[in-house]
């Protein structure tokens, strides 16, 4: 078993994507299946932490001992996670939120009409820019999923999100991202320093992000 390097602290992490709802059948989702942050949440609390994970809809088995709770929306997720925050020494936010949804929620399934059908989108907020602006000795890490000049954006989402660490994935990819078993990232710390790691199992990955944590922690 894991050295118990997490022992009393408390690890908030997010997984999955959200799902906005246009009427009571349909919604607007994305492709996180919450393996990532799954991984993240065993990991911690193989290693000690008490683990509280934020989820969006999924079928994974949640791991032994941690506490799940579950959302479906954006604004779901952000009431979950806030009233989780103040207890958290590091939140991990692996989710993949929507950043807008539909504006109106119909009561009753939208029916088919001639022609095109006209969406309006608005923003959802970002729970993670909160979360940057709030903290008070909570560790921050977010996860950057982007198509291109992936480090670049990464490193403008760790500054405006006022984060310790931010997982650069690149989804382009196919054994990477999304869905996959493996991940292969890029881990930029707020003082500069750059790691580059090779694909590897989520759950593997899940270590080293929380290495990094740990180191961070203990400073
Ligand atoms: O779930 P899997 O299938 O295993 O896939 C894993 C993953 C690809 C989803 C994961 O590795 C990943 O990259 N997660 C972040 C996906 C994402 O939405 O990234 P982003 O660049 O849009 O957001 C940046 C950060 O801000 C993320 O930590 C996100 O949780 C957070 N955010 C974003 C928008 C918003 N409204 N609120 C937020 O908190």
């Amino acid at each position: 078993s894991a050295v118990k390097d997490l022992a009393g602290r408390n690890i908030l992490v997010t997984a999955g994507g959200t799902r906005e709802p246009l009427d009571p059948v349909r919604y607007l989702g994305n492709r996180s299946t919450g393996k990532m942050g799954f991984a993240v949440a065993a990991a911690a609390q193989a290693r000690g932490a008490h683990v509280t994970l934020v989820a969006g809809p999924g079928s994974l088995p949640v791991p032994e001992g941690v506490d799940c709770i579950r959302v479906e929306t954006a604004l779901e997720m952000r009431e979950a996670v806030l009233r989780a925050f103040d207890a958290a020494d590091a939140v991990i936010k692996a989710a993949a939120v929507a950043d807008y949804r539909p504006k109106e929620r119909a009561g009753q399934k939208i029916k088919k009409q001639e022609g095109s059908l006209m969406l309006e989108l608005v923003r959802n907020p970002d729970i993670l820019k909160e979360l940057g602006e709030k903290k008070t000795h909570q560790l921050l890490v977010g996860f950057a999923a982007e198509t291109e000049h992936v480090l670049d954006y990464a490193r403008g989402k760790l500054e405006k999100k006022n984060l310790d660490f931010i997982v650069a994935n690149d989804v382009s990819r196919k054994d990477a991202g999304f869905s996959a078993d493996t991940n292969c990232v890029t881990i930029l710390a707020r003082d500069g320093v750059c790691t580059e790691h090779p694909l590897m199992s989520k759950r593997q990955l899940a270590d080293v992000i929380l290495d990094h944590v740990v180191a961070a922690l203990g400073r």
